[in-house]
């Protein structure tokens, strides 16, 4: 892995900040305080998402000095293996982004995916780029000061051994649990193929069985054969029986069909005479008929001129009556009037009276009220009109009496008059009524005669309708007997062809004609093979479930030849999974992997170290996975017994022989601790060392080391 660039924007002390790095050694320079650590700190964390190596939260790590809305984040290039990528992790906002090089468009946001994907690509995950990678400036020696179990554990994460003991126990559960089944299995297949012997001898006994009887049993080609005669038979029996009720039937109607002939004749005979009578009383008919209604006409007439005869006679007498019995009245117009006219005036001079006599006989008055006389003195005048008044009243009460008379007189005679008119229009119009009756001749045959032909008539007639019905009936008897038997001929004629047609059958090539020894023989024949068919079925189902039986019992002992095979190669398996069992304990493949690769890595420190110029070099101690120093002269010592310089160019030397494992190291001021000496030993090897690892690897390192710069393949300055 090579880091290709850093892209940062406000961030710790970067505003802004675009470095493309080589590949080869790089070297980070700058004065103090000016990022170089925290450009280290941002590739471990773009690359792992951990900011854990700044102070405060993530959020803390934005330029104090930018401004709100300005965007803050680091983004890292990176080529592995021919892969490029590149990885955002942004801060304002909040996001990560993930995305190959050749396809940028396609983007991953989710952290969790992103570090599935670099775990993919670098082939370690982030435990192992913090402790072997990325190395801190404290943390630069960590490897030699850590506890045994750590450098253990450490080794077992850079070798992805941590998981053997998991490993360990299943293959352990897997091996228990089928050591346990493997001995269960139980070897029965000399009782399977008893088994399987005994159903096969059966299955002989009933084959031989169906061998025996098979010959009863007839083919389907016979047994239809068998039913077609039966069917034959039964129906042939069927329409001889019908035939011979058909023959009596013929028989008895043709016998009611020549008497219902004969009845028929005779009615018509009896009919004929009746209408020959009939027939003479056509021409009579007409004449009575008319000599009828001759009669009815004149009786008719006779009767209404006798009651309008009755009618004037009665006319004339009333007539008659009110001649004799005038009223002997006079009425005089002129009187009447003359007498009408007095009293009129009589009245009038009665009332003037009346009024003057009222005044001067009930008022009181003394004098006149006109001419002021006294009353005393005109008491001869009042004497005078009194007379005169009763006088008056004297002859209207008669002159009444008389008018009244008159009245009565003229309306009495006005009545009778009246009465008379009446009675003599009544006389004239009854007259005029008997004068329009027309009474016609009497006819020359007497009524009794013509109704007597009438009623000859009437009865012949009734007799040919009768005669008529009855021809009717025997008609329809002679119909429906001739019908029947028609019904009955053809139906005798279809029973004759059933019998023609069931007499004889076919059957392929054979005739045969139905007889009741031929169906005796077939009935016998058909029932032995009933008898017979239900065993021949029962025997063969027999066979078919002992077969099944046999199929079952040899598919169990394969089962078993399997299960013994399976159970051989399953016991060589367990015997190896013990064995890698052995080889994978927790105690032993983690420290033999850890081993092998201090081993293996012995040689590129030891070269490292006499790079570095170093008077000492180390061996792997296998059992603490610690290095035991050599110092020529010098018993060995542990290497923790060595000075802090001793220590630096011990751990430099073993974390670039570790930098094969992701191909890239970034150490934060290795030579901090380092005399000028050691210092100038350690540019001496980065110089060589250089050239080893251009193009393969990248080592980047941030230092104050000025005799360092001339060993870098790329310096980049910051500040
Ligand atoms: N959020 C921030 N905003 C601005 N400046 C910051 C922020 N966080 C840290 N700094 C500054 O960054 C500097 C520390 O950076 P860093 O440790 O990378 O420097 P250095 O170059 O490694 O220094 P040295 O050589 O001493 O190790 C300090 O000056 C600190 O004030
Ligand atoms: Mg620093």
């Amino acid at each position: 892995m090579y880091i290709k660039r850093l892209t940062v924007r406000n961030v710790g002390p970067h505003k802004k900040l675009d470095i493309q790095f080589k590949c080869g050694l790089v070297g980070i320079v700058g004065k103090n305080g000016c990022g170089k650590s925290t450009v280290v700190n941002l590739l471990y964390a773009v690359l792992t998402n951990d900011f854990g190596r700044f102070e405060g939260v993530k959020a803390d790590c934005i330029n104090n000095q930018s401004n709100p809305d300005d965007k803050a984040f680091a983004e890292i290039e990176v080529e592995h293996n021919n892969v490029s990528f590149l990885v955002r992790r942004s801060l304002r906002p909040n996001k990560s982004v993930f995305a190959y090089m050749d396809d940028l468009k396609t983007e991953i946001t989710s952290s969790d995916k992103i570090a599935e994907e670099l775990k993919k690509i670098l082939g370690v995950d982030s435990g192992v780029l913090d402790r072997f990678v990325f190395k801190q400036q404290h943390l630069i020696y960590d490897f030699l000061a850590a506890t045994d179990g750590e450098r253990k554990k450490a080794f077992q994460k850079l070798c992805g051994t941590e998981h053997c003991e998991t490993i360990w126990l299943a293959l352990g559960k897997f091996v228990a649990s089928n050591s346990t089944s493997n001995q269960s299995l139980t070897d029965n297949s000399d009782q399977l193929l008893t088994n399987i012997a005994q159903l096969q001898a059966e299955n002989q006994q009933h084959q031989d069985e169906i061998e025996k009887h098979k010959s009863f049993l007839l083919s389907q080609k016979t047994l239809l054969t068998i039913e077609a005669i039966l069917n034959a038979s039964v129906t042939l029996k069927a329409a001889q029986i019908q035939s011979d009720e058909l023959q009596q039937k013929i028989t008895a109607t043709t016998e009611k069909l020549g008497n219902a002939q004969e009845l028929l004749t005779e009615e018509k005979d009896y009919e004929n005479k009746v209408r020959e009578k009939f027939n003479k009383y056509k021409e009579k008919i007409k004449v009575a008929s008319s000599t009828k209604t001759a009669w009815g006409q004149y009786e008719a007439a006779t009767t209404k001129k006798s009651v309008a005869v009755a009618r004037l006679t009665k006319a004339e007498t009333e007539l008659d009556k009110l001649k004799i019995d005038s009223p002997c009245l006079s009425f005089d117009a002129d009187e009447y009037a003359e007498l009408v006219k007095q009293r009129a005036q009589k009245l009038h001079r009665k009332s003037e009276l009346d009024r003057v006599l009222q005044k001067f006989e009930t008022t009181g008055l003394t004098q006149c009220p006109t001419c002021l006389t006294s009353v005393t003195s005109l008491h001869e005048h009042i004497k005078t009109y009194r007379s005169e008044h009763d006088e008056l009243k004297t002859w209207c009460e008669s002159a009444n009496q008389t008018i009244a008379k008159m009245e009565l007189a003229q309306r009495t005679l006005k009545t009778y008059e009246q009465n008379l008119q009446q009675a003599t229009a009544a006389h004239n119009a009854a007259k005029q009524v008997v004068d329009s009756i027309d009474v016609p001749d009497q006819p020359e045959l007497s009524k009794e005669e013509a109704l007597k032909i009438i009623a000859k008539h009437e009865e012949f007639e009734k007799m040919l309708k009768d005669a008529e019905a009855q021809t009717n009936i025997r008609e329809t008897a002679v119909t429906r007997a001739s019908s029947v038997l028609s019904t009955c001929q053809n139906q005798f004629e279809d029973v004759q062809a059933k019998i023609r047609e069931n007499s004889v059958i076919g059957s392929g090539s054979k005739t045969y004609t139905i007889t009741d020894e031929l169906v005796v023989s077939v009935k016998e024949k058909r029932a032995k093979h009933n008898q017979i068919f239900p065993e021949i079925t029962r025997w063969e189902t027999l066979i078919e479930a002992n077969n099944k039986t046999i199929n079952r019992y040899e598919q169990d002992l394969e089962n078993l030849r399997l299960a013994v095979k399976r159970n051989k190669k399953m016991k060589q398996l367990l015997e190896l999974l013990e064995q890698v069992r052995e080889v994978v304990h927790r105690d032993r493949l983690p420290n033999l992997v850890a081993v092998a690769n201090m081993e293996r890595m012995e040689d590129g420190i030891n070269d490292n170290l006499a790079k570095f110029g170093s008077p000492f070099w180390v061996e792997t101690s296998q059992e603490d996975l610690a290095f035991i120093v050599h110092k020529p002269g010098e018993p060995p010592q542990a290497a923790g017994r060595l000075s802090t310089g001793q220590k630096v160019i011990l751990a430099i030397s073993f974390w670039l022989s570790l930098a094969s494992v992701v191909g890239l190291l970034a150490l934060d001021e290795p030579t901090a601790n380092l005399d000028e000496e050691n210092r100038s030993f350690l540019a001496e090897a980065l110089s060589s060392l250089s050239t080893k690892i251009s193009g393969h690897r990248q080592i980047i390192m941030v230092t104050h080391a000025d005799n360092l710069r001339g060993c870098f393949d790329q310096i980049v300055t910051l500040g």
